[in-house]
C-alpha cells in the first residue's frame, strides 16, 4: 500500500495523465465511469485509440443528455440493491468527484467491488472531510450552499455542463486508518491512497486566503489525514 501527500493543484492537473496511464499501463479495456454525467472522462479518440470498451453509469438521464454522443450511456444508480442491467466483470471502475454525492459510501465500495472482475481495479478521485469548504457544504442547508457556490463560482449552476449535486461526504476520507480498515475489510487491496492538500475557495477573501495558504503549507510537512481536501483511491478486488 503506498500512502502520500500532495499539494491539490496536482490533483486537478494531473488527473487525465493519472487515468490514463493506469489504463495503459494495466492493460485495462472494460471499463465503467459512475457519475460521469454530462462529462465522461474519457474522450472518445482515446477509447477509439485503446480499443476500450467505456460505459458511463449515471443516476441523471438529464446529465447524460447533456454527454457527446459516441459513449455507451447506462442509467442507473450506484448504490442500488439490483445492478443486474450492468456486467460484472469490468477490469476498472472509476469515479469522479462523484462519491460525495453517495448517500452511502459501503454500498457504493461494495456494489463497485461487485461489478469489478477479480483482480479488477477501482480508482476514485473525491473531495474529503474535514477540509473547510467541504465540511462547511455538508454542515449548510443545500439551498444555502447553492447560492454560495454560484458567488464563488459564475460556471456552476445545474443548466451547464458542471451543476451542483447534493453532497453527503460518506466514506470521503484521506487516508485514516479508519478508513482503510473498511476497505480492507470488504475484500479490497488498498495499492494507491493520495491525500491532496490545500484549495482556493478563499481565494477572493484576502485574510483566509492567507491562513489557508499557511495551513496547507504545515499540512504538506506534517501531513494530517483527516485535513486532505481531495483523495486518490486505488484499489483492487482480492
Ligand atoms: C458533480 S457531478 C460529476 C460529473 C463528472 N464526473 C465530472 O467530474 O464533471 C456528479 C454526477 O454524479 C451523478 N450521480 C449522483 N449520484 C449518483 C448515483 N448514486 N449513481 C450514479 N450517478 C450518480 C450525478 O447525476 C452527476 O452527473
Amino acid at each position: 500500500m503506498e500512502i502520500t501527500y500532495k499539494y491539490y493543484l496536482d490533483a486537478w492537473n494531473h488527473h487525465y495523465s493519472y487515468l490514463t496511464d493506469l489504463i495503459i499501463r494495466k492493460k485495462l479495456k472494460k471499463i465503467c465511469e459512475i457519475g460521469g454525467g454530462a462529462n465522461p472522462s474519457l474522450p472518445i479518440e482515446f477509447i477509439k485509440q485503446y480499443n476500450l470498451e467505456y460505459t458511463v453509469l449515471d443516476i441523471s438521464a438529464e446529465e447524460l443528455s447533456k454527454a457527446p454522443l459516441g459513449y455507451i450511456k447506462v442509467l442507473g444508480d450506484i448504490t442500488s440493491k439490483n445492478l443486474d442491467h450492468l456486467d460484472h466483470d469490468y477490469d476498472l471502475v472509476f469515479s469522479k468527484m462523484l462519491a460525495e454525492h453517495v448517500a452511502e459510501g459501503v454500498t457504493f465500495h461494495r456494489n463497485i467491488k461487485k461489478l469489478l472482475k477479480p483482480g479488477g481495479i477501482s480508482f476514485h478521485f473525491f473531495p474529503t472531510l474535514y477540509a473547510i469548504p467541504f465540511t462547511f457544504n455538508k454542515i449548510i442547508p443545500e439551498s444555502f450552499s447553492l447560492k454560495l457556490l454560484s458567488y464563488i463560482s459564475k460556471t456552476r449552476n445545474n443548466m451547464g455542463n458542471h451543476g451542483k449535486f447534493p453532497a453527503y461526504y460518506s466514506m470521503c476520507y484521506g487516508p485514516t486508518k479508519k478508513q482503510i480498515r473498511i476497505l480492507q475489510k470488504m475484500g479490497y487491496n488498498i495499492d494507491t491512497y493520495i491525500g491532496f492538500f490545500g484549495h482556493d475557495y478563499f481565494k477572493n477573501i484576502g485574510f483566509l486566503h492567507w491562513i489557508s495558504k499557511q495551513t496547507t503549507r504545515f499540512l504538506l510537512k506534517y501531513p494530517i489525514a483527516r485535513l486532505t481536501t481531495y483523495s486518490y483511491l486505488v484499489l483492487s478486488k482480492i
